[in-house]
């Protein structure tokens, strides 16, 4: 054989083991990626100690689905993340709470729906009297894409909703007047959760609503700054209102949801592995708020019954009114709040 040929064949044969010898090393390169990536899911958790805040005291259930968001959280991070949880109002009040979140300092805060409607007013959607017959008919909702939509209308100000957390429906708590009809309301003072759906609600009804924050409600009962109160029963009873009032109307008139408020910069710069652990372990505490309160209702009137209060039922019929005047004027305002009532008013 000639010298260059014997050359060429023998380059040949090189390059031949070279590209085989590449391809070969390229998918040894591929499956220790795929092996680091299987791994990754659980060495990218961060050890992480989350903050979350609410305003309700320990025995109330948004207390409880906090705590049921942290054991969740634990459990599916294998022990590397956890809440720290302040309940109570120990880091402010709503305002402050909300203030919290948009700086960054807290992670995790529950926020009334009704605070929030003041600076987001598609949130006055949940206060359409009388939509929602009961608890779970509203958490129903709040998985329908209007609901979802009313949640991404908080973003844009560094909150980000990631979730709706529901109490008990609201009811009526009175001093010292056993209101029956609308026109009873007139010329009391009633406290409301600092929020215009609810102010509207009252005023038509000829009452002066106060906005006053929840750990305010006590003493002003007391001293007679109010004399009465737009309230749930869970906090009627964790709030001990039995002892500066006498009188409970089970109206349930409103639903209440807070929102579950994060750092959209904060959270939107987690792994989409920490996102879902988030999101699930949320969804268990969710679920299980809803179930638990769900089954209450009747033992949270006896038991405000046995406190010595006088317990009775008020329906839609006595506030034909005010539903009307909530819709016509929230259903000019804003097309979602008229869509959102139309498909839930039933
Ligand atoms: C309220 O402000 O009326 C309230 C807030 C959170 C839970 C229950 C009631």
């Amino acid at each position: 054989m000639k010298k260059p040929l014997k050359f060429m064949l023998v380059s040949c044969f090189l390059a031949l083991l070279f590209i085989l010898a590449a391809c070969g090393n390229s998918n040894a390169t591929k499956e220790a990626d795929a092996k680091t990536d299987n791994t990754s899911a659980e060495s990218d958790i961060p050890e992480k100690k989350f903050k979350l805040a609410h305003i309700t005291p320990t025995d109330h259930m948004w207390h409880k689905a906090a705590e049921k968001f942290n054991e969740e959280l634990k459990a599916r991070s294998n022990g590397k993340m956890e809440l720290e949880i302040y309940p109570t109002s120990q880091l402010g009040t709503e305002a402050d709470m909300v203030q919290q979140v948009e700086a960054g300092s807290l992670d995790f805060a529950f926020i009334t729906a009704a605070y929030l409607s003041a600076r987001t007013p598609e949130m006055a959607a949940w206060f359409a009297p009388y939509t929602f017959k009961n608890l779970q008919e509203a958490s129903d909702a709040s998985s329908t894409d209007i609901a979802r939509e009313i949640l991404g209308k908080i973003e844009g100000t560094g909150l980000k909703g990631l979730d709706y957390l529901f109490a008990g429906q609201r009811a009526m708590v009175f001093k010292s007047k056993e209101v029956k009809k609308a026109s009873d309301l007139a010329g009391l003072k009633m406290r409301v959760t600092p929020s215009p759906p609810l102010q509207l609600f009252y005023k038509e009804a000829g009452a002066a609503p106060e906005g006053l924050p929840l750990p305010e409600v006590y003493s002003a009962l007391q001293t007679g700054v109010i004399d009465g109160m737009d309230m749930d029963l869970d906090a009627t009873i964790t709030n001990k209102y039995s002892e500066v009032a006498k009188y409970v109307a089970v109206t349930n008139h409103m639903v209440w949801p807070s929102i579950i408020v994060t750092n959209e910069k904060m959270f939107n710069g987690l792994s989409e592995d920490v996102q879902k652990i988030i999101n699930d372990s949320l969804q268990a505490a969710i679920a299980y708020a809803v179930e638990t309160r769900s089954g209450q209702e009747e033992e949270f009137k006896k038991e405000l019954a046995s406190q010595g209060m006088t317990v009775y039922e008020l329906g839609a019929d006595v506030f034909k009114e005010q539903i009307q005047a909530f819709d016509d004027e929230y259903s000019a305002k804003s097309d979602l709040i008229k869509k959102f009532i139309e498909e839930f008013r039933k």
